[in-house]
Formats: structure tokens, sequence, C-alpha cells
């Protein structure tokens, strides 16, 4: 399927590894041009070598911290050279760890790094990079959040939380630029294997799972590229778990 995005401009955050790398080879795959941001410089130029030399892709890296004002400045400037940006991933960084019951959550420092990642860096790329998506009538944006918004898990809370706030964030998003040729949804990760699961066991959470395996993140990011496609553009302020059935609730 041609997702109609060849030539359009994505930014992909925290692509220096998991989804993040995954969705950013999707786009380069759809021809489309993908600025990669994350913390890591040596990951962000290896994966856009990669890239260049599988898809003939245009690919820049920006090396920054999405909690960081001028970091998201010059994220925005670079994507600005192509004439774009088009398409807007916001994909963080995760919660800390190890998980902990919210009773358990005594340090203030794990609830300000978990503000910080999750929903503090979303709220700054939306400021730089969604009004000018809006200048141009046309644009994508679509955050990875968790299924724990959908379903709380146990330990989770530092995710779900924050991850709500930036699921509420794009649905207000979404009313306000609907009519400016904007989307803006949200895709909710569970069970997708990258290497952030470290040595977890997940045999038991595999049993539960009604496809009895882990996603791959490929998987997660042919969810993204649909919603940046231009086939998708009647679908706006919409959450859509990826999650292999684990979310048991109807909606
Ligand atoms: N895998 C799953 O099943 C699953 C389920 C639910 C939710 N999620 C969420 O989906 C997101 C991606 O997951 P993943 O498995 O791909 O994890 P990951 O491999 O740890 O990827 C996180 C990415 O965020 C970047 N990052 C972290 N802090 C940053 C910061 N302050 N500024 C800029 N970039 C930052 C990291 O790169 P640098 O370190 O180079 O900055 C990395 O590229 C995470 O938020 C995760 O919690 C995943």
């Amino acid at each position: 399927m041609d997702f109609g995005i060849k030539g359009k401009t994505a930014i992909v955050t925290g692509a220096s590894s998991g989804l993040g790398k995954a969705i950013a080879e999707g786009f380069a795959a759809e021809g489309a041009n993908v600025v990669l941001f994350a913390r890591r410089a040596q990951l962000l130029e290896a994966n856009a070598r990669e890239l260049q030399e599988k898809y003939a892709a245009k690919v820049r890296v920006v090396a920054g911290d999405m909690r960081n004002k001028s970091d998201i400045g010059r994220l925005s400037a670079v994507a600005g050279e192509w004439g774009g940006p088009d398409i807007l991933v916001i994909n963080t960084g995760r919660p800390p760890v190890p998980m902990r019951a919210i009773l358990d959550e005594s340090e203030d420092e794990r609830w300000q790094a978990a503000y910080e990642t999750q929903l503090w860096g979303a709220v700054l790329l939306v400021r730089e990079i969604v009004p000018r998506l809006v200048e141009r009538g046309w644009g994508r944006v679509i955050a990875v959040t968790s299924a724990s918004v959908k379903q709380p898990m146990p330990h989770h809370g530092l995710s779900t939380i924050f991850r709500a706030g930036v699921t509420g964030m794009l649905k207000h998003l979404a009313n306000e630029v609907g009519t400016k040729g904007v989307t803006v949804n949200t895709v909710c990760p569970g069970s997708i294997a990258t290497a952030s699961m470290g040595n977890y066991d997940m045999t038991e959470r595999i049993r539960r799972l009604p496809v009895g395996r882990l996603g791959t993140p490929a998987e997660l990011a042919s969810a993204v590229l649909y919603f940046a496609s231009q086939q998708a553009g009647f679908i706006t302020g919409a959450s859509l778990q990826v999650d292999g059935g684990g979310v048991g609730s109807l909606y």
C-alpha cells in the first residue's frame, strides 16, 4: 500500500533505539525524509547510515534532549531545511525503573523525571512543531503512549499518569487543529519486544496475551505509518492499542 507520504518530512523522536528506530525505518521505506532525534548521537548516526544505504532515504540527525527547548528549536530548524516538517512522531523515554506501586513512589525525583520525560518533552514538541504544521495546512501528529492508558497495569503508575496526560493533550489538540488539515492520534504499545524489556521474564505476560506472542517494533511502526498516511485523513483524536489484544476492555 502506498501511504502517499513520499517526500514528506517526518520528525521521529526517541529514534536511537527500539520503537523510534523502527518507526523511522518505516518512514524511510515509504520514501519520506526523516529527521532522527534522541540524545545518543552515535546511535542516531549509525541508524541514519543504515536507512540511507537500505532505502536511499534522505535522513538527518539531531542529537538532543526533548526536555530542552533549545534542542527542540534546533530540531525544528533542521526539519525546516527540507521545507518541513509535515509529520511529528512523539516517542519518549521510559518511566523510571524499577516500576513501583504508587504508595512506594516516595522519591520526588522519580515523579519529576517521569513527568519531564514522558509529558513535558511532548508539550515542548507540540508547542514548537504543531504551529508549523498548521501554517502549512497539512500535518500528522502521532504520539507513542502505552496500553496502560487503556488498562493500567500493576506498578505502571508513573507510566499511566503522564501518558494519560499526553493522551489528554493530544485529544484537545485534535479538536483545535482538525480544520487546519492536521490530524492528531496516539498509538498505545503493549508487550512489543525491544531491548528496553531487559531481562524481564515475559512468559506469564505472553501466556495471557490473546495472540500468544510479543509484538515486533515493525508492527507498532505500521500503525504509526497508517496514522501518518493520506488515507487516514478522517481519523483524528483516536488512541489505538497495538498490544496483541492485551487490553481487556471493549473499547
Ligand atoms: N516496548 C513496549 O512494549 C512499550 C510498551 C509501552 C510503552 N512503551 C513506551 O514506548 C517508548 C519507546 O519504547 P522502547 O521500547 O523503544 O524504549 P527505548 O528503546 O528505551 O527507547 C526510548 C527512546 O527515547 C530516547 N530518549 C529517552 N529520553 C530522552 C530524552 N530526554 N530526550 C530525547 N530522547 C530521549 C532514547 O534515546 P537516547 O537515550 O539516545 O536519548 C530512545 O531512543 C517508551 O516511552 C516506552 O516506555 C513501550
